[in-house]
């Protein structure tokens, strides 16, 4: 019988030969893949080792192996691959290096600029229970990226954060143990800042861990409101 095999199709460029990007077309057996980075990892250990991708830990932790595949952002090591076509192209708004590589040093330097660590009042400072919880669904941002790409805002403006890094500055500012939240506020109120943000729910759609951004923007908007 005929082994039943996945069509994926896979972005490619590589910036140091190629003068514009192009699609690959593959064939990969359904009897040993199952997700979308086993299908890329099939592809470059035994139909063309030059394709470049990132992973990691391949079970949802890490965030490396964000991509974006038949119209949504996700997980590589999450998505399911589906029996129709599957293609597969890189987070938009970040320069490809290679491939589905993408330089995420733009989105690094926007997650810095927003001071992502506890400043404490006190050096004992204690966090009850409640105030733990009440940050919860913040804590599981996993910076992978995705909803930073699905982002209209951040694709025209590169001065604006991003929806990852307003995830964790909200984070910050329901900390009870934390110090600077006033200046966590001004950090991002001013033109380039949370008001550019138009609560278009891309981001909320892009994220594979259901942070939910759009909620924690409209929040931080209220506090400095
Ligand atoms: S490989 Fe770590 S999240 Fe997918």
């Amino acid at each position: 019988m005929k082994e039943k095999k996945y069509k994926i199709s896979v972005f490619r460029f590589d910036p140091l030969v190629d003068t514009d990007y192009h699609f690959e077309h593959y064939l990969v057996p359904r009897s040993k893949v199952k997700t979308v980075l086993d299908g890329l990892i099939y592809i470059r250990d035994y139909l063309d080792g030059t394709l470049a991708f990132r992973s990691s830990c391949r079970q949802g932790r890490c965030g490396s192996c964000a991509v974006h595949v038949n119209g949504g952002y996700g997980l590589a090591c999450e998505m399911p691959l589906k029996p129709g076509k599957n293609v597969i192209r890189p987070l938009a708004q970040l320069p490809v290096i290679k491939d589905l590589m993408v330089d995420m040093e733009r989105f690094w330097e926007k997650h810095e600029s927003i001071k992502p660590y506890l400043v404490r009042k006190t050096n004992n400072a204690e966090q009850s229970y409640e105030n733990r919880r009440e940050m919860e669904k913040m804590i599981d941002c996993i910076l992978c990226g995705a909803c930073f790409s699905a982002c209209l805002m951040t694709g025209k403006n590169p001065d604006f954060h991003g929806p990852a890094a307003y995830v964790i500055l909200n984070r910050f500012l329901h900390d009870e143990r934390d110090a600077i939240q006033k200046q966590r506020l001004d950090i991002v109120k001013g033109e380039n800042g949370v008001f550019r943000c138009h609560s278009m729910y891309n981001c909320n759609e892009a994220c594979p861990k259901n942070v939910k951004p759009s909620e924690n923007i409209l929040e931080i908007k209220k506090n400095i409101n």
